[in-house]
C-alpha cells in the first residue's frame, strides 16, 4: 500500500472574504468584507517540495503571493518546513478591486501562523498584512469582517469594526478587464486642494455612520468622492454610464470599488431585487461580457479550520 507524504501532517484550511476599500470617499481608510471567499489549503510535507495547486502554472513558483506571505510568519517565528502544500480556490476575481491580493496576504499569515500552532496574535498578522499591502482598507476587513477603518499608530495598526445595517443592499458590478492596483494609483495627482480634502473628511466620516447606523437618507448624499473617482473614472469604461443607470433604477450611491474596475452600488434592501432585475437587463445590452454579484456584508471575517482532510 502506498503512503504519501502529505498524510503525516494534518491540513489547515483558512477563508478569507473578499471585500471593496474606499465606498467612495473613504479612501485607502476603510473598506468592507463580502459574502464571496477565497478558500485556501495549507499541509506541511517531508519531500522537501513546494506544491502549490489551483491557480495558473505562472503562480505556482515561489513567487506566489500566499507563499510569500507565509514565509513571513516562518522567518519571525524562525520555523522552517521541509515543504509545503497550498490549495487556492479562486473566487474572488482577481485585479478587479475586490481585495484578492488581501485575500493571498491574510490567507497565507493566517495559514502559516496555524501550521507552527499560532505564535503571532491576530494584531501581529494584521501589521504584517498591512505592511505588505501598503494600505490597510482592504487587509482589515479581510481579516476581521464588516466595515473596518483603520489608521496608523506608530508600528502598529489600530482599526474600528462595525455591522452594517441591514437596512442596506450592494451590488457590484465587475467589469471584463483587469485594473492593475499600480496603474490605478499612477493615475492619482500628488496634491489635492484643501476644499477637496475637506470634502473628502466630512463625506467619509457620514458614509462609515451612515452604513453604520442604517442612515439611507445621509448615504444618498454622502458617498461623493474628491481624492481618486474623478481620476480613475477615465480609466474604467462604461463607468459614467453604469453609474447614471445604477443612480436611476434607485441606487443610494455608485463608487468604484477599491482600485477598480468594479462598480459598487448600494441600494435600500427593499429595492435589492428590482434594482438587481434591471441592473442585469441593462448590462446585458450594454456590457454583455460583464459579470454582476449581489452580496451581502460577511462579519465573521477570515476563518480557520485545523485538521482538515485533503485526498
Ligand atoms: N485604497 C486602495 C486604492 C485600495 O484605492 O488604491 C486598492 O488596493
Amino acid at each position: 500500500m502506498h503512503h504519501s507524504n502529505h498524510s503525516s501532517h494534518p491540513a489547515v484550511r483558512v477563508t478569507v472574504p473578499g471585500t471593496s476599500a474606499n465606498i467612495g470617499p473613504g479612501f485607502d481608510a476603510f473598506g468592507l468584507a463580502f459574502n464571496l471567499y477565497n478558500v485556501f489549503t495549507f499541509k506541511e510535507k517531508d519531500d522537501g517540495k513546494l506544491t502549490i495547486r489551483g491557480v495558473p502554472r505562472k503562480y505556482q513558483g515561489t513567487n506566489n503571493l500566499v507563499y510569500r506571505a507565509m514565509q513571513r510568519v516562518f522567518k519571525r517565528v524562525h520555523y522552517y518546513p521541509k515543504g509545503l502544500y497550498i490549495h487556492t480556490e479562486t473566487n474572488v476575481p482577481v485585479s478587479r478591486g475586490l481585495g484578492s491580493s488581501a485575500t493571498c496576504i491574510v490567507g497565507g499569515l493566517v495559514g502559516a501562523n496555524a501550521l507552527c500552532h499560532s505564535p503571532l496574535s491576530q494584531n501581529e498578522l494584521f501589521d504584517i498584512a498591512v505592511a505588505m499591502e501598503g494600505h490597510p482598507d482592504n487587509i482589515a476587513p479581510a481579516m476581521f469582517g464588516g466595515l473596518v477603518c483603520s489608521i496608523g499608530a506608530g508600528r502598529h495598526f489600530q482599526y474600528i469594526k462595525k455591522e452594517v445595517a441591514d437596512c442596506f443592499a450592494f451590488h457590484l458590478i465587475v467589469p471584463n478587464f483587469e485594473l492593475s492596483t499600480k496603474a490605478s494609483r499612477a493615475a492619482l495627482p500628488d496634491e489635492i486642494s484643501r476644499q477637496d480634502g475637506v470634502f473628502n473628511v466630512a463625506h467619509a466620516t457620514m458614509t462609515y455612520l451612515a452604513l453604520s447606523d442604517g442612515r439611507p437618507d445621509i448615504l444618498k448624499n454622502s458617498m461623493k468622492d474628491k481624492l481618486h473617482e474623478p481620476y480613475r473614472k477615465p480609466l474604467i469604461r462604461s463607468f459614467d454610464k453604469v453609474k447614471k443607470t445604477a443612480l436611476d433604477f434607485g441606487a443610494l450611491g455608485v463608487s468604484i470599488s477599491g482600485a477598480g474596475p468594479t462598480i459598487l452600488a448600494i441600494t435600500r434592501q427593499n429595492n435589492l431585487s428590482p434594482f438587481s432585475e434591471k441592473m442585469q437587463n441593462f448590462l446585458a445590452e450594454a456590457e454583455p461580457q460583464w459579470r454582476y454579484f449581489d452580496l451581502k456584508p460577511e462579519n465573521e471575517g477570515t476563518k480557520i479550520e485545523f485538521n482538515v482532510k485533503i485526498n
